[in-house]
């Protein structure tokens, strides 16, 4: 006897792998797949669009976490300003830049400077920051450094940097109130076209498991990935911090995260979606999963470690192990599910 509900799922996943637009009314379903066969042709799909528009090398971007310092307060978060347990650290400029040629001697070629809403960073540090790592090391340069004014990312552009990641976080503007005290989601949206106006390669994304957040809404953070064309999308579960007030609230959902991310690759096709950290913080199969289901970045973490155990956004990260072992093992895995690593610049290519 036929299954009229899958028989429409099916019908669904064959149009994405075609690459026909979806519907909030046909993503929820797929997002509302439970264990099974469904779930795993959804997953499978992910990976042949993957393969078919991105290829097999796998992207390694290396992190620089130079501050952990933030003026924000987010609700979610172990570093917002309110936190007043957490060791703050700011790391000088040449060891930054050390830590840069780190970068570059294990063959990475693109490094992501990261950091807290951290006034002292200035618009000036920053551009000197990004004209000496490019200078010393030649290195692609990706700034996470949150809101910014449009003429602070034209500077920084015009200093060296090319790629800016800025998550959007959630699409839903009350959500996103709540949890940006002080914050609304147009300023957000506002600075992500800036940076595209400006040539940037933008990377956007959200978090899964987010307190009120529903199916629906998770359907509209992937229409809105689509809708911004972004290059880069980084999707990964809440994970909540002891020091927050969403310390009682559960972690997002291993399994929907990847249901997520494997939607995002249906939909935006030649993006750069990362094995987040935070995929791997939830499960130890969690980065592999996603490599499987869509990804095809990792972003081992360089930050020096006396630095990196207080970039405490959420707990466990700094469990993560020294970055020569994390590649070693990284090798392994990807060699095991037939992947290579990828070399140069792992720019967008957009169709
Ligand atoms: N769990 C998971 N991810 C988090 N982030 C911030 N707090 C958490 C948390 N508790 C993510 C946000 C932000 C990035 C720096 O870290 O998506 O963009
Ligand atoms: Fe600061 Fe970013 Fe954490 Fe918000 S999510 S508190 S802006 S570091």
């Amino acid at each position: 006897m036929s299954d009229p509900v899958a028989e429409s799922l099916s019908s669904v996943l064959l149009r994405a792998l075609d690459g026909s637009p979806l519907t909030r009314e046909e993503i929820v379903p797929l997002l509302a797949l439970p264990e099974g066969e469904a779930r795993e042709a959804l997953f499978s799909a992910a990976d042949a669009v993957r393969r078919q528009e991105v290829g097999d090398e796998i992207y390694l971007r290396g992190i620089i976490e130079f501050s952990n310092v933030c003026a924000r307060d987010c609700l979610y978060c172990g570093l917002r300003g309110s936190n007043l347990r957490l060791q703050r650290y700011r790391i000088a400029e040449s060891e930054i830049i050390e830590t840069a040629r780190l970068i570059r001697n294990a063959g990475v070629g693109t490094v992501v400077l990261q950091s807290g809403e951290d006034p002292f960073f200035a618009t000036d540090r920053i551009c000197r920051l990004i004209a000496g790592i490019r200078a010393e090391t030649g290195l692609t340069v990706t700034l996470s450094v949150g809101e910014r004014s449009p003429a602070d990312y034209r500077a920084f552009r015009e200093a060296g940097a090319e790629r800016y990641l800025l998550k959007h976080e959630t699409s839903s503007p009350a959500l996103y109130r709540r949890l940006r005290p002080g914050s609304v989601l147009n300023d957000r949206l506002h600075c992500l076209s800036a940076l595209g106006e400006l040539g940037y390669e933008v990377g956007t994304g959200n978090m899964v498991g987010l307190p009120g957040q529903t199916l629906e809404t998770l359907a509209d953070d992937l229409l809105l990935m689509q809708e911004m064309n972004a290059d880069m999308l980084g999707i990964g579960p809440f994970i909540p911090h002891p020091e927050t007030p969403l310390a009682q609230t559960p972690a997002g959902d291993l399994y929907l995260t990847l249901k997520v991310l494997a939607v995002a690759r249906l939909l935006t096709r030649t993006t750069h979606i990362p094995a987040t950290t935070a995929l791997g913080t939830i499960a130890p199969q969690g980065r592999l999963l996603a490599l499987k289901a869509g990804a095809n970045v990792v972003m081992p973490d360089f930050t020096p470690p006396i630095y990196r155990q207080h970039y405490e956004i959420y707990p466990g990260r700094s469990k993560t192990v020294n970055v020569s072992d994390f590649l070693r093992h990284l090798q392994d895995d990807i060699g095991r599910i037939g992947r290579t690593i990828g070399h140069g610049k792992g720019g967008r290519k957009r169709k």
